[in-house]
């Protein structure tokens, strides 16, 4: 069996590594609790607007792509061909799928054909209360997936006054502001990380299926767009810039805080759910992978003698999605951000809870969901900030001094704590880098050619080819000196 890595920007060749589950204690815990983890999924929202099915979409004169559009009008070829979206039904008649369906037991015996996978794969065909007649399997995460089920907007849609519409009135009748860089981050967490009915549990992992790891700017900057780039920068920019100044644009910016944070917000609102039935209790998922499984090598990086002082075995929780909230609240609150009125003190209190395998579930079920609500609030400020508030967190010199501190102490604290921060670590400085380009108006820093080389190493490091090894503390150190000039 094996694991990926997830994939790093612009880099679409992940290295597997191999496996192992280690101590027997976790083999009886988990023949005992793994009854069954596929509770909750059921079909989303009975009462959503009904899907019409993407064929509509693909008419020539609208988005199939008359001859000589190359981008605008050319959608739907163009989804067709390279978005990763379009295969979303299909991978689910592979070998894999076939492996899974059989090791997990599903409902209705195949992948292609069970709630349990189409509500991430092919939501439309999961639909019951579809208007399409039969199926249309080979749909994927589809043009309504994304854009809102059709039934109510497909009519207004194709008349001339529709870009007249405001934003409010085209998300009343399901139509949704993809632009605004919330909305978009929800969206694409409702799969990536997981909702009602959605849920990649430890049942699935072990059954095959690739761990989610899901990081907003690095998903979006690998996946092949159908919209010129440039809409989204226009749509995000710089306030209060001056007339002479670079085009400069937030959009990068944005969609780093704010994907971290409701990338945060929607795993709590998971772990709210998983915790909240007693049988799917504890989810092996929530803890950190390795603390039960580790490779076999002698020299890997956890002996090193750097590594934070921790058991080789010891519970912690899964860090993925909450690893960069501490940098970014610092950034925002100052000293105080781990204080009572920080929106991240539930989640740092939650952590303390997974250092044993038996956190009780209704206590971790409210505090959970207590934790989301903070950090969904956050979220909105970070959204919506006004410009003044925006000039400050998200100017060039604020974005420079949080990557200045991930390639300093606060970077080489998390890049000791375990893998999962270490390349949260590495995707953040990558991230902070075009954010910052973007915020000066795609202005490249001079030693552009150096730091790519550092990063590059950096992100060999993380592979899990010779064994598990993490960044090392020495590519860190290089970036800080290339990075940080010196004073
Ligand atoms: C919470 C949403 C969700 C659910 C539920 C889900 N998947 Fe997935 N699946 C994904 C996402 C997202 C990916 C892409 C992972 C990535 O690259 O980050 C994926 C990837 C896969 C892949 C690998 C595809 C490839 O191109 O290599 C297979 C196979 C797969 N899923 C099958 C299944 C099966 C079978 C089920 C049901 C038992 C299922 N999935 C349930 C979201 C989901
Ligand atoms: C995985 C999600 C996803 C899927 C699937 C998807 N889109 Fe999009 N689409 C987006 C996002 C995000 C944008 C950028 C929206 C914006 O800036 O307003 C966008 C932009 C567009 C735009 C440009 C809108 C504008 O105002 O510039 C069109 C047209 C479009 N999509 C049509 C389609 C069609 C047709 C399909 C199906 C073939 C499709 N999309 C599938 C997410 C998706
Ligand atoms: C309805 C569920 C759904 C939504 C919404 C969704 N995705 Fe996906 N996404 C998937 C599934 C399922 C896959 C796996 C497809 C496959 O492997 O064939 C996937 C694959 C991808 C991949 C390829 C991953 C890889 O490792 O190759 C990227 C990139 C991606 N999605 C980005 C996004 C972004 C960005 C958004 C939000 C704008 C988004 N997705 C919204 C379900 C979804
Ligand atoms: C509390 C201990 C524990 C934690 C934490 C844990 N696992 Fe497991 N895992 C097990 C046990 C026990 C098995 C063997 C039973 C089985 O295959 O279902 C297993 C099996 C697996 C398998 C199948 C291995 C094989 O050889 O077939 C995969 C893959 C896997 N886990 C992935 C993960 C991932 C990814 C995470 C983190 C998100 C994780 N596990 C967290 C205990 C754990």
């Amino acid at each position: 069996m094996r694991i990926e890595r997830p994939r790093m920007r612009n880099e679409f060749t992940p290295a597997p590594m191999a496996l192992v589950p280690s101590g027997s204690f976790a083999f009886d815990l988990y023949t005992f609790f793994s009854v069954s983890v596929l509770l909750f999924a059921t079909n989303v929202g009975a009462a959503d607007p009904k899907f019409v099915g993407s064929s509509s979409c693909a008419a020539a004169a609208c988005h199939g792509g008359l001859a000589g559009h190359k981008v605008i009008g050319s959608e739907f070829p163009l989804w067709a061909a390279r978005d990763p979206h379009a295969q979303a039904y299909s991978v689910l008649l592979t070998d894999l799928s076939k492996q899974m369906a059989a090791r997990l037991k599903l409902s209705n015996k195949t992948a292609h054909e069970s709630a349990e996978c189409l509500n991430c794969h092919s939501p439309a065909t999961a639909a019951k209360e579809s208007t399409l007649t039969g199926h249309a399997p080979l749909a994927g995460v589809d043009c309504e997936q994304c854009h809102g089920a059709a039934e109510h907007w497909l009519t207004p849609h194709r008349r001339k006054d529709w870009k007249q519409l405001s934003p409010d009135v085209k998300q009343r009748l399901g139509f949704k502001n993809l632009s605004d860089v919330l909305t978009r981050a929800t969206l694409c967490t409702d799969c990536h990380v997981g909702g009602p009915g959605r849920d990649v549990n430890h049942d699935l992992l072990a059954a095959g299926h690739p761990r989610l790891f899901f990081e907003l700017s690095t998903f979006h900057a690998n996946w092949p767009k159908h919209w010129p780039r440039k809409t989204d920068d226009s749509k995000h920019p710089v306030p209060d810039a001056k007339p002479n100044d670079p085009p400069g644009s937030l959009f990068e910016a944005k969609l780093w805080a704010v994907g971290q944070v409701v990338t945060a917000q929607r795993s709590l609102e998971l772990l709210s759910r998983r915790a909240t039935h007693d049988r799917t209790w504890p989810e092996f998922a929530e803890w950190n992978c390795f603390a039960c499984h580790h490779d076999l090598e002698s020299d890997s990086w956890w002996q090193l003698p750097n590594r934070q002082k921790q058991p080789h075995d010891a519970l912690s929780w899964n860090s993925w999605p909450y690893a960069m909230l501490e940098p970014l609240a610092r950034q925002t609150y100052g000293p105080e951000f781990r204080g009572s009125a920080s929106p991240i003190s539930g989640t740092l209190r939650l952590r303390l809870r997974f250092t044993t395998l038996r956190p009780p579930a209704p206590n971790i079920a409210a505090e959970a969901a207590a934790a989301a609500k903070s950090l969904r609030a956050w979220a909105m400020t970070l959204n919506q900030a006004e410009p003044t508030e925006a000039q400050k967190l998200f100017s060039p010199e604020a974005l420079k001094s949080l990557r200045e501190s991930l390639v300093g102490n606060e970077g080489q604290q998390l890049v000791a704590r375990d893998w999962d921060s270490a390349t949260q670590v590495f995707l953040a400085i990558n991230a902070l880098r075009y954010a910052e380009k973007g915020a000066r108006g795609g202005l490249d820093s001079a030693d552009e050619a150096q730091v790519q080389a550092v990063l590059d190493s950096m992100r060999k490091s993380l592979d899990f080819q010779n064994g598990y090894r993490g960044p090392r503390q020495s590519e860190l150190r290089e970036l800080k000196t290339l990075l940080i000039a010196p004073p």
